[in-house]
C-alpha cells in the first residue's frame, strides 16, 4: 500500500551511547547493512518522501548512502524532538501524512506501517503501534524508592512508526516541547491518540543484547 500524500522522517541522530560501539547507533551494520538503510528499506514501501534527522557530523556520509531524489538527508538535533522538527520543516506543504520512525527500529515490518497509515486514511490524527507490558512497571523517587504502581492492564510499551497529519504533528512540534515520543507532544494538545497492536520485531535496538538479538534475527551471529 502507498498513499500519495504520505512522508516518512526518520530520527537517525541518536549517540548510540548505550550501545557502546563508538559510532552512531544508526550507522552499525548487521549483515552488511546499516541499521539506518534496513529502516528506510522497510518503510519505504508507503512513503513518497523520506526524511532522515543526520547525527551530527555525518550528514554528508549519511547523502552518500541515498542518493534517490526521494531521500532528504537534515542535521539531526540535540534531542530526538528537536531532531523530528528539523526533519519536518522540510516536508513540501503537499503532504498530508507523516509516519515518524526510529532508525534503531529498523527490523519494523512494512505491513506495521501499513497498519498504522491505514488508520490515518479512516480519519485518525494520531496512530500509534503499542504493545502489553508482561513486567510489573513501578514509578520511583530520585532516591528509588516506590511511589507507585499503575494497573499493568492500563501500560502499553509504545513503539514506531507513530502517524499523524501533518497539521498536528506541526501543532505538536510548535511548542518547542520535548519529550522521548512524538505522540507524548500530541496528548499534550488534548487530540486523541490512538493505539494499534504493535510488533516484537519493532523492538528498538538500544543496548548490546538488542544487538545480538538483532544478528541472531538475520542468521548473523
Ligand atoms: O534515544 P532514543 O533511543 O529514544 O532514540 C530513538 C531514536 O531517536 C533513534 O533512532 C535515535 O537515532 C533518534 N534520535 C535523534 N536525535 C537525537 C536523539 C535520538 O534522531 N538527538
Amino acid at each position: 500500500m502507498s498513499h500519495a500524500d504520505t512522508a516518512v522522517i526518520i530520527p537517525a541522530a541518536g549517540s548510540g551511547e548505550r550501545l557502546g560501539v563508538g559510532i552512531p547507533k544508526a550507522l552499525v551494520e548487521i549483515s552488511g547493512q546499516t541499521l539506518l538503510e534496513r529502516a528506510v528499506q522497510n518503510i519505504s514501501a508507503v512513503a513518497q518522501l523520506i526524511v532522515i534527522a543526520a547525527p551530527p557530523g555525518f550528514e554528508e556520509e549519511i547523502k552518500k548512502i541515498f542518493t534517490e531524489p526521494s531521500v532528504l538527508v537534515v542535521a539531526g538535533g540535540r534531542v530526538r524532538s528537536e531532531s523530528v522538527a528539523n526533519a519536518l520543516k522540510v516536508i513540501p506543504s503537499k503532504y498530508q501524512y507523516v509516519l515518524v520512525h526510529d532508525a534503531a527500529r529498523a527490523f519494523a515490518p512494512t505491513e506495521l506501517a501499513e497498519r498504522v497509515l491505514s488508520e490515518l486514511i479512516q480519519g485518525q490524527s494520531a496512530v500509534i503501534p503499542a504493545l502489553d507490558v508482561v513486567d510489573t512497571i513501578k514509578v520511583v523517587d530520585a532516591e528509588d524508592f516506590v511511589v507507585d504502581t499503575p494497573n499493568r492492564s492500563t501500560l502499553r510499551a509504545i513503539q514506531t512508526p507513530q502517524g499523524f497529519t501533518v497539521d498536528v504533528l506541526k501543532q505538536a512540534h510548535a511548542t518547542g516541547s520535548d519529550a522521548t515520543d512524538d505522540a507524548a507532544l500530541v496528548s499534550q494538545l488534548g487530540i486523541p491518540v490512538k493505539t494499534i497492536i504493535g510488533e516484537p520485531l519493532a523492538r528498538k535496538i538500544t543496548t548490546l543484547a538488542d544487538l545480538t538479538w538483532a544478528r541472531e534475527l538475520v542468521g548473523q551471529s
